[in-house]
């Protein structure tokens, strides 16, 4: 296992994936916060950080019992860090550091330069330049600019990099890390996604014993996941509820549960429909919209969950994006957690204990997990659907007549999208119901009807994303069979607003 100590660089979550790429497991602590039992962890790695050493309020982790004692990789804020308080000078850089550079020097036979050449591209982003290296520091590797790009400390296995391992444009990054963690601190890559469902599953069994557990089901990739592994572990003691709150996809209730149950899972499809429709009926804006939807489903979820009888345990899908404990940007000590519950926030009177399969995993591992338990691509590759639903799709109040009518124009969008090949190409998609009339004609026939927004995006992680140049010819025979088919409906339009400033969903 290996520690990231975070010091609130933008690329912390980015070491963790590379390592983790490399079959190694790790986990990130903010530098106030360091876990206070360090035994199990074989290496550590100091982040980079938007601050300067030299700075009054910068951080300052004690490191004693780190130092010398475990083998130690100190990146960029990391590498100042141990050179201004280990007898070097760091002052602000004379000529600028950020972007491309290249390894002009590297020193012959170093393991941690193993198969990397000189030439080699790296990435830097400082200010600082370390002009004086600390005590028993020796010149590993140099750019043009940058003379100490990568020094180590003589009799200890501590090694720094002023540039950055993790990103993408440093091109032997991996290889850097690999070094690191393999031949010097002699790391196994062992952490594979079978070796994580074998793992959880006897932690789970340990910890659950025969306890009964209740699981809020979406149809989403997370709580499928966690279902199936929490399903090896305890069977049928694992209770999913399945809740339909009426603003789902056309067919989707049924189809998931189909599946659900295909899956061998102990689930529960509860058609609380009408209860949401009812509790939305005239509301129009965005977020009492929202906080309707999550009202209702608590109390919907409160109500199956209580009965099942005796049960102990809630379970949910949330993942490490949402449970990292950030050093915030202020990189003040008042770290802000982001705490993220899958069923809308969990009511205290539930008292439930909880437990979190996937906490420790990013987005493509839980994807992983759930190919290497052969759970289908028809639900391991599906676009993200909000919790709200199409509630968010269907500007200004709700109707049963307005869902149903997205309903259909999502269908056909999406079974476009499979149909052409690019539904895979696109990070999510769906349609928005305007609430604005038109004037069209049909026929002979003036109409005055509804117009649909088609929205598809590609993005990473939805914080940023930029609309897809769908082939025209897509969008033409998708405008024709929606006006052709949905009754109501007499114009489309395609959304190409970047988030920012747009989001993805219009409410
Ligand atoms: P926005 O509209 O903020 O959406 O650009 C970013 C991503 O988050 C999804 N989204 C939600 N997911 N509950 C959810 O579970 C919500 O209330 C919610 N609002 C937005 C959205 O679909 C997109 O993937």
């Amino acid at each position: 296992n290996v520690l990231i100590l975070d010091f609130g660089s933008q690329y912390t979550q980015l070491i963790a994936r590379r390592v983790r790429e490399l079959n190694i497991f790790c986990e990130i602590k903010p530098y106030n916060k360091p876990p206070e039992d360090l035994s199990s962890y074989k290496a550590v790695i100091l982040s980079g950080s938007p601050f300067s050493v030299r700075a009054e309020d910068a951080p300052h982790p004690d490191l004693s019992e780190i130092r010398g004692k475990k083998p130690l990789l100190a990146v960029c804020y990391g590498a100042q860090y141990l050179a201004h308080f280990g007898g070097g000078n760091v002052a602000p850089s004379n000529t600028r550091e950020y972007g491309r550079a290249n390894l002009s020097y590297i020193k012959p036979d170093e393991a941690f330069f193993e198969g990397v050449s000189e030439g080699s591209q790296v990435w830097m982003s400082h200010s600082d330049t370390i002009q004086k290296l600390p005590e028993n520091g020796v010149v590993l590797a140099s750019t043009h600019d940058v003379k100490n790009a990568a020094y180590k400390i003589e009799n200890e296995s501590t090694y720094a990099i002023q540039f950055h391992p993790e990103v993408y444009h440093s091109k032997d990054g991996k290889k850097i890390l690999e070094n690191f963690l393999v031949n010097i601190a002699g790391l196994d890559q062992s952490w594979t996604p079978d070796a994580f469902v074998d793992l959880t599953v006897a932690e789970l069994k340990e910890k659950i014993g025969d306890d009964k557990v209740v699981l809020g089901l979406s149809g989403g990739v997370d709580s499928t996941v966690a279902a199936v592994l929490l399903h090896k572990a305890i069977g049928k003691n694992l209770y999913c509820i399945f809740v339909n709150n009426g603003l789902l996809r056309k067919n989707e209730f049924q189809d998931v549960l189909d599946q659900y149950e295909h899956m061998g899972l102990n689930v529960k499809g509860v058609d609380a429909s009408a209860r949401f429709l009812d509790a939305l009926a005239g509301e129009s804006d965005p977020e009492r919209k929202r906080k309707i939807i999550g009202n209702a489903f608590i109390e919907v979820f409160d109500d199956e969950a209580h009965l099942v009888k005796d049960v102990k345990w809630l379970a949910q899908g949330t993942i490490y994006p949402d449970v990292i404990e950030s050093v915030s940007a202020t990189g003040g000590p008042s770290a802000t957690i982001k705490s993220h519950h899958n069923v809308g926030g969990l009511p205290d009177f539930m008292k439930l204990k909880v437990v979190e399969p996937l906490r420790m995993l990013f987005k493509d591992e839980v994807r992983r997990v759930g190919k290497s338990m052969a759970i289908g691509d028809e639900r391991l590759g599906r676009h993200p659907f909000p919790g709200p639903g199409l509630a968010i799709r269907i500007l200004g109040d709700i109707t049963p007549e307005k869902v149903s009518i997205l309903q259909e124009v999502d269908h056909i969008f999406i079974q476009g999208l499979r149909d052409w090949g690019l539904y895979d190409k696109v990070w999510q998609a769906g349609a928005m119901l305007l609430p604005v009339n038109s004037v069209g004609v049909m026929g002979d026939e003036r109409t005055y009807e509804k117009c649909v927004a088609l929205r598809a995006v590609e993005s990473t992680d939805g914080m940023t994303a930029d609309w897809v140049n769908l082939p025209y010819e897509f969008l033409q025979k998708t405008s024709n069979d929606i006006i052709n088919k949905v009754p109501g409906v007499n114009r489309v339009v395609y959304d190409i607003s970047s988030k920012p400033p747009a989001t993805i969903e219009w409410e």
